[in-house]
C-alpha cells in the first residue's frame, strides 16, 4: 500500500508515539459514544504485547492552540483505561521536560496518554519545531487517527518526517475498506449521498458522478436538486442558488453515464417535530406552506432496487430528517436493505460520517455494514478524491 505496518516494526522496548482520534462525545464528564475509544484498542494491544511502550498523542475538541481546561484529555484517561484494561498515565504536557520525563519513565505493560495537541499553536500551524519536540518523545511515530488524517498538522503529519513511520491497525483498516469501496470496487457501486446542504458536498458529488454507476441524492441535499428541475419544493430546505450547481452536476452525471436517483416522491409535514402530522406526494407536489422530511415510499423502492444491482456502497449522509421519526423511515428502509444484502454477502457496504453512522445505528443496520468508518470530515474528504495529508506523510 506504500506505507510501512506495526508489523514492519521492531518494538520491543521503543516509545512508540501513537496518534489517535479520541475526540468522542462527552456530556457531563460521560463519554457519550465511546466508538472512537473501542476502535484505538487493537493498535495499542498490539504495541504493549510487542514489548512497545505505548504514548498516546490526540486532539480533543477544537482549543485554538490555548489550553481550555474543560478540553483537557485528562478525562479521558479513565475512559482508556476502562477500554484497554491496563493503566494509562496522564501529563499534562505533550511536549518538553515534563512529557519528555514522563515518557522516559512509562513502565512496561502501562500506557501514556499526552495533554492535548491543539492546546499548542504549533499543532495546528504544523510548526516544525512543535513536530521536531513531539518527536522527542518517542523511537517510532504510528499514526492509527485516519479520522484527523484530513489534517495537516504537526501530530498527524509534520512527526512523520522526524520518525520511522508506520500505519496503526485502525489507519490500515480503514484505508483497506475504502480502498476496496472507491478505487478498486466490484461494479456497480452505488453511492448514497444525503444530508443537508448541497454547498458542503458539492466536490464530492462532482468527483462522485465519475466514478460511480449509481447515485442516490437524498435528504436537503435532493430538495435543491429538485427545485433546479424547476419541481414546487414549499417550505423545504433548500439552497437556491446552487440550482446551477446542481444542473451541471446533472449533465455531468449523464456524460459520465451515472444513474442519478433523485425521489419521485416525498414525505411532508408543516413543522419539522417528531410525529408531526405528514403525508406523502409526488415530487414537485410540495404544497407551498409544507416541508420535505423524507423521501416516499415508491422512491425507497428504486433505491432497494438499486442496492439489489449494485456490488458496491459507499453511503455518507441521511436521506431525510431522520432525528425526527417518523422522517427516518426512508434512511431505515434503504440501510436495512443494504444489511440484508451485506449479511449475505452480496454487497460490500462502507458507510462514514458522524450523522450517517447514527442514522445507521438507529436503524439497528450499523452492524451488518461491511465497514464503518471512524471518519466525519476525513472521510468526505477521501471521497472526495482528495489526498490527506496524513496519509500522505505516512507514504513519504
Ligand atoms: C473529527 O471529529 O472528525 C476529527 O477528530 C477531526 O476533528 P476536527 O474537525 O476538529 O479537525
Amino acid at each position: 500500500m506504500g506505507w510501512a505496518t506495526l508489523d514492519d516494526m521492531a518494538l520491543e522496548g521503543k516509545r512508540v508515539l501513537i496518534r489517535v482520534d479520541i475526540n468522542v462525545p462527552v456530556q457531563d464528564g460521560e463519554v457519550t459514544d465511546a466508538s472512537r475509544i473501542a476502535r484505538t484498542t487493537p493498535t495499542i494491544r498490539d504495541v504493549l504485547e510487542a514489548g512497545g511502550r505505548p504514548i498516546l498523542l490526540a486532539h480533543f475538541d477544537r482549543p485554538k492552540g490555548r489550553r481550555v481546561p474543560e478540553m483537557s484529555l485528562e478525562q479521558l484517561a479513565r475512559p482508556m483505561q476502562d477500554a484497554l484494561g491496563v493503566p494509562v498515565r496522564f501529563c499534562a504536557a505533550c511536549v518538553g521536560p515534563a512529557a519528555e520525563a514522563a515518557a522516559d519513565a512509562l513502565p512496561a505493560g502501562e500506557v501514556l496518554l499526552l495533554e492535548n495537541t491543539r492546546f499548542y499553536p504549533g499543532e495546528e500551524a504544523n510548526d516544525a519545531d512543535f513536530a521536531a519536540a513531539l518527536a522527542r518523545l518517542g523511537d517510532i511515530y504510528c499514526n492509527d487517527a485516519f479520522s484527523a488524517a484530513h489534517r495537516a498538522h504537526a501530530s498527524t503529519a509534520g512527526i512523520a518526517s522526524h520518525l520511522p513511520s508506520c500505519a496503526g491497525r485502525l489507519m490500515a483498516a480503514e484505508l483497506s475498506a475504502l480502498s476496496r469501496a472507491l478505487t478498486e470496487p466490484e461494479r456497480p457501486l452505488m453511492a448514497v449521498v444525503g444530508g443537508a446542504k448541497v454547498s458542503t458536498k458539492l466536490e464530492l458529488l462532482a468527483n462522485l458522478v465519475e466514478r460511480v454507476d449509481i447515485l442516490v441524492i437524498g435528504g436537503g441535499m435532493a430538495n435543491t436538486f429538485l427545485a433546479a428541475r424547476g419541481l414546487e419544493i414549499g417550505r423545504s430546505l433548500a439552497e437556491h442558488d446552487m440550482a446551477d450547481t446542481a444542473r451541471e452536476i446533472t449533465e455531468k452525471a449523464a456524460k459520465a453515464g451515472c444513474e442519478v436517483l433523485l425521489p419521485v416522491d416525498v414525505v411532508v409535514a408543516r413543522d419539522l417535530a417528531a410525529g408531526a402530522p405528514h403525508e406523502t406526494v409526488p415530487a414537485g407536489a410540495c404544497p407551498e406552506d409544507a416541508m420535505i422530511l423524507d423521501a416516499g415510499a415508491e422512491s425507497v423502492r428504486r433505491i432497494r432496487d438499486a442496492l439489489e444491482r449494485a456490488r458496491t456502497l459507499l453511503w455518507n449522509g441521511p436521506l431525510g430528517a431522520f432525528e425526527y421519526p417518523p422522517f427516518d423511515a426512508a434512511t431505515a428502509a434503504a440501510a436495512a436493505k443494504a444489511a440484508e444484502l451485506s449479511r449475505s454477502g452480496r454487497l460490500v457496504s462502507v458507510a462514514g460520517g458522524g450523522d450517517t453512522v447514527a442514522a445507521l445505528n438507529r436503524a439497528d443496520a450499523a452492524k451488518d455494514f461491511t465497514y464503518i468508518s471512524t471518519a466525519g470530515g476525513a472521510f468526505l474528504e477521501w471521497m472526495e478524491g482528495k489526498d490527506l495529508p496524513g496519509v500522505a506523510a505516512l507514504k513519504r
